[in-house]
């Protein structure tokens, strides 16, 4: 069915304005005219607005604000990341969803919903998911050591930065893996592996923007502290289109990762951060590491100087002074 409505779906933007009648739709599918009927009316249903006048065939007028598979996938040109996309409407988490689905799925396949009612974030904190986010997971399988697997977390920031750059947010990255405007964190990766001493059956990268999203709708204590794609820019963007770029980049950043491993993920990731060069607290479990950040090692530890000498933070909370 899925199938059969993105072909639909296809053929209809294809055509543009110009009517397609039932019958070049069914010879083009290979199937009845009353089965397009059926599948109009069910896209239909889904929100699409189908205008069909009796003689000259189907026009499609407007696509809803979701992210279906069709709308991401119809004009997406890569290679791994996003060749099998997993919508759902409502979710407890796509991380969740997508370590069921793990070791069986292709490398690159996508879970995306439109609600997460258990969304988690980094040690183990709720992540918010209302509806207007971007709320999604990527299956990778690379031939790296579980060690290593932190690059693939800096990789995904630098995707979804320079994404949101392309769409005229000056969006940064602030250490260890939150994508900001300034201050304000719009973004977060949270990722999780499926591994052996020495083998990764599978990684999940999950990315939540924080997109359609009034700040003023977020929960009190997170509106401070949080910016949306809406709220920076004073009007919607559109999600499938903002999505469908950001796993062009993530293919981009995943293949040259193959190919050249980290260094250059590293380089960008380094200009796009904004935490280099400042003065800052690392609230680790043992203790706090003032000073300042001068760069990250290629495990994504941050290297921290002060009077004492130079620290690799491996993990903490970064507060900007
Ligand atoms: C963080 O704490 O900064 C990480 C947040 C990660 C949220 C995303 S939303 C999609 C995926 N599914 C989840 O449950 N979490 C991640």
């Amino acid at each position: 069915m899925a199938d059969r409505k993105m072909d639909i779906i296809r053929a209809l933007k294809e055509a543009g304005d110009a009517p397609i009648s039932g019958e070049d739709l069914g010879e083009k599918l290979g199937i009845s005219r009353t089965m397009v009927w059926k599948y109009i009316k069910a896209l239909e249903e889904d929100g699409y607005v189908i205008e069909s006048s009796p003689g000259a065939g189907y026009v499609l007028v407007s696509t809803p604000d979701k992210l279906y598979p069709a709308e991401i996938s119809i004009g997406l040109d890569t290679s791994i990341i996003g060749k099998d996309i997993h919508y759902f409407e409502t979710v407890d988490s796509t991380n969740d969803m997508a370590k069921k689905m793990g070791l069986k799925a292709e490398e690159g396949t996508i879970v995306v919903a439109e609600v997460q009612e258990n969304g988690r974030g980094r040690k183990g904190d709720p992540w918010i998911s209302p509806k207007g986010g971007i709320w999604l997971s990527v299956i990778l399988k690379p031939s790296i050591l579980p060690a290593h697997a932190p690059r693939l977390t800096l990789m995904a920031g630098v995707a979804v930065a320079n994404t949101m750059r392309q769409f005229g947010v000056d969006a940064s990255i602030k250490w260890p893996n939150d994508v900001v405007i300034g201050k304000k964190k719009i973004c977060g990766i949270l990722t999780e592996m499926d591994a052996e001493a020495d083998h990764i059956g599978f990684v999940v990268i999950g990315i939540g923007i924080n997109a359609n999203i009034p700040v003023e709708e977020l929960p009190e204590e997170l509106r401070e502290g949080s910016m949306s794609l809406s709220s920076i820019k004073g009007e919607c963007i559109n999600r499938a289109e903002f999505v469908q770029a950001l796993l062009r980049s993530l293919e981009t950043e995943y293949l040259r990762f193959k190919v050249d491993g980290s260094t250059k993920i590293l380089e960008d990731w380094m200009s796009l951060s904004n935490t280099i060069g400042r003065q800052v607290d690392v609230i680790t479990p043992h203790k706090i590491i003032s000073g300042k950040a001068t760069g990250i090692n290629a495990d994504g530890a941050l290297i921290v100087e002060n009077d004492e000498g130079v620290h690799e933070v491996i993990a903490g909370r970064c507060i900007y002074k």
